[in-house]
């Protein structure tokens, strides 16, 4: 039988695949599920910092010390506290999760600013969560915030949830940094033991008969995988703490590019929406028979085989393949026209 048993955030997973965070895990039934067809972890739904200091009654507090950004989105709390559970019930539900299932079950706290809303991170852990996963979802829409001040303010945010418990965090990153290798090195420094690539960018989309600016929310495709895998290669080897993958992650040839890259786990969101909790089952079993075909006997011995630092030649994560990219399509052009 194929060792398929993979090493995050401290913990040896009975598998490669855990659960992104959904609403599906907001049923116990469903975390049940998620374990019996394979999953090896579970990282719950978010709770958010606007939702926290709401229910904490500290608003008026955070918004005298807070962003334009936190204010605007109190605009959208209507909606989220219909789709979210409360403080309490979600403290319950980390409770019942744990209770309900062997494998680890991951906290999600969802914010951007430091505030007074991380200490809930303690009670999350006190709960019973086996890790926090900390979505960072930030978008700079002041001309006057530099880039360095808010990687500071994620590095505050990540320092203070990091101190705030003993159990494992892992930080969701956007894509949109600078320089990636540099701050997730930062942010280890700061506490991460994971950082987990990345968060989709939920970009809103224009009704132009109603002239109205709306949410969307699509499930994705495996192509979103393509810059998750271009990162986790090239962190590979750079950091300390263990990379994640999610965007994208449909099958087991995903999952195992995500390995290959230098990914411990993929997470599944989408492709469970789309596809049902039991796709897990079916991920796992072609992820055996393609690994048993090649005479692999663990999934971990492919780990970051394809990763920046294992590759012979590194142009393809580099700034070469910019330029072999954009002439080979040319070169396939110019053929095709004879
Ligand atoms: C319906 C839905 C709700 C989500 N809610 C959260 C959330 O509360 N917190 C979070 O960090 N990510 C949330 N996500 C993002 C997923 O965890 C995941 O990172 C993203 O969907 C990319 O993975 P996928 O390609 O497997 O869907 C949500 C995704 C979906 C589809």
């Amino acid at each position: 039988m194929i060792d398929l048993s993979m090493q995050y955030l401290g913990v040896k997973l009975s598998g490669p695949i855990v659960v992104a965070s959904t609403p599906l895990s907001e049923s116990i039934d469903n975390v049940r599920h998620m374990e019996d067809a394979g999953a090896s972890a579970i990282v719950l739904t978010s709770l958010f910092e606007e939702q926290l200091a709401l229910e904490s009654r500290t608003l008026d507090e955070d918004l005298s010390r807070g962003t334009e950004s936190f204010a605007e989105s109190l605009d959208f709390l209507p909606e989220l506290s219909d789709y979210r559970m409360s403080q309490d019930g979600y403290l319950e539900h980390v409770k019942r999760a744990g209770e309900a299932v062997d494998i680890p079950i991951i906290a999600s706290l969802n914010g951007a600013t430091p505030g007074g809303w991380v200490r809930f991170a303690r009670e999350m852990e006190q709960a019973g969560a086996d890790a926090i996963e900390l979505n960072t979802f930030a978008l700079a829409t002041d001309r006057r915030q530099t880039s360095a001040e808010l990687e500071l303010q994620l590095l505050e945010l990540v320092g203070s949830v990091c101190s705030a418990v003993r159990v494992p965090v892992a930080v969701k990153l956007s894509s949109s940094y600078t320089s990636l290798p540099n701050l997730c090195a930062r942010l280890e420094d700061a506490g991460a033991r994971a950082l987990v690539l990345f968060n989709r960018f939920y970009q809103p989309d224009f009704d132009i008969e109603t002239l109205e600016v709306r949410p969307s929310l699509h499930f994705s495709t495996p192509s979103e995988l393509l810059p998750r895998l271009h990162w986790a290669a090239i962190l590979y080897g750079h950091l300390n703490g263990d990379i994640a993958i999610t965007g994208g992650v449909h099958s087991a040839e995903d999952v195992l590019k995500a390995i290959m890259a230098g990914a411990s786990v993929a997470m599944m969101a989408s492709a469970l929406h789309i596809h049902g909790i039991e796709h897990i089952g079916r991920a796992l079993a072609d992820l055996r028979y393609w690994l048993d075909k090649r005479e692999y006997a663990t999934l971990a011995e492919t780990r970051g085989c394809l990763s920046r630092r294992s590759v012979p030649d590194t142009s393809p994560y580099d700034r070469g393949n910019y330029i072999k990219t954009l002439s080979s399509y040319s070169l396939r052009q110019t053929l095709a026209a004879f």
